[in-house]
């Protein structure tokens, strides 16, 4: 028996962005057992091929009624050409969308200021911030006349906390904090939820695209403490999600426990 009540989730449309890995595919996988219709999207169609394929055993397995639809639709959020021909690739039955789930994004190298590369701002801008705006746009009008939505938008600490080796990405995430706060009170007085899910560390592949591949200095990120993983932050937003409609989750702030800050960490020394 669950304690809480998930069937609001039943038949609902769901889009993830940055669904091929992480935190996204480990989302779409739990909307799919909660009984939604999920469009995965992100770059790699080969990867967000097989998390259609664990969309539909999660939602055989939990024997859901109602959902089941599943698609992938792969396209690069940071290119405006390819964010603007995206919502006619969905199919006629997938277009009324419920759920927004702007999850999409990265952040490589910990270069300091004078060392940056333009290409990797403009790129984490590109991504982070223009990318999840563009996309947001593209459906919160529809939402509005609908009178329905929600939007969960995948913050970070480091949009609550800057730390050094960190500039761009930070800005990148208290960029999103500012237009999710300002998003949220420009729909107040609509059905409309706006949620922004901040995790601390969650061991994916974020920190392999971090150190430019480096397994090694990724793995050290997580030496002698147990991070979050993929599937703690998607119970989050799928718990988010699935609250009452006069419910509305604004922000959640989660951390391994043994994390305090983005600086501050308790690691064991074995
Ligand atoms: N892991 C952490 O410690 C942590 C902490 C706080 C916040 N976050 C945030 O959580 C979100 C998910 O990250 P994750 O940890 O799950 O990392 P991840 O496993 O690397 O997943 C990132 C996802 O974003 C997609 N993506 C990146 N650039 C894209 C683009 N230009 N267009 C479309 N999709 C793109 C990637 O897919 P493709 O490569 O296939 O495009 C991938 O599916 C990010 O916004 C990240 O900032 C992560």
């Amino acid at each position: 028996m669950s304690v809480f009540n998930s069937s609001r989730l039943l038949g609902k449309t769901v889009l993830v962005t940055g669904a091929s890995s992480g935190i996204g595919a480990a989302t779409a996988v739990l909307f799919a057992k909660g009984g939604s219709n999920v469009i995965v999207t992100a770059r790699r169609a080969d990867a967000l091929q097989k998390v259609v394929e664990r969309c539909v055993a999660a939602h055989r397995e939990a024997g859901a009624q109602c959902g089941g639809k599943f698609v992938a639709i792969p396209f690069d959020v940071s290119d405006k050409n390819q964010v603007a021909s995206f919502p006619d690739k969905i199919p006629a039955e997938l277009r009324r969308i419920d759920i927004l789930v702007n999850n999409a994004g990265y952040v490589v190298g910990v270069d300091r200021v004078g060392d940056i590369s333009l290409e990797n701002m403009e790129g984490m801008f590109a991504t982070n911030v223009f990318g999840l705006i563009a996309l947001t746009q593209l459906f919160v009008k529809d939402f509005r006349e609908r009178g329905t939505g929600h939007i969960i938008n995948i913050g970070s600490i480091a949009g609550k906390e800057a730390y050094a080796g960190g500039s761009i990405y930070c800005a990148t995430k208290h960029a999103l904090h500012a237009f999710t706060a300002a998003l949220m009170r420009e729909v107040v007085d609509t059905p409309i939820r706006v949620t922004e899910i901040q995790p601390g560390m969650v061991e994916t592949e974020f920190s392999i695209i971090r150190y430019r591949g480096d397994k090694t200095a990724a793995d050290k990120v997580y030496d002698g403490l147990q991070p979050l993983v993929a599937e703690d932050i998607a119970e989050e937003i799928v718990w988010a999600a699935s609250r009452p409609p006069h419910v509305n989750i604004a922000e959640l702030f989660v951390l391994p426990v043994n994390q305090a800050s983005a600086t501050i960490t308790y690691r064991s020394k074995a």
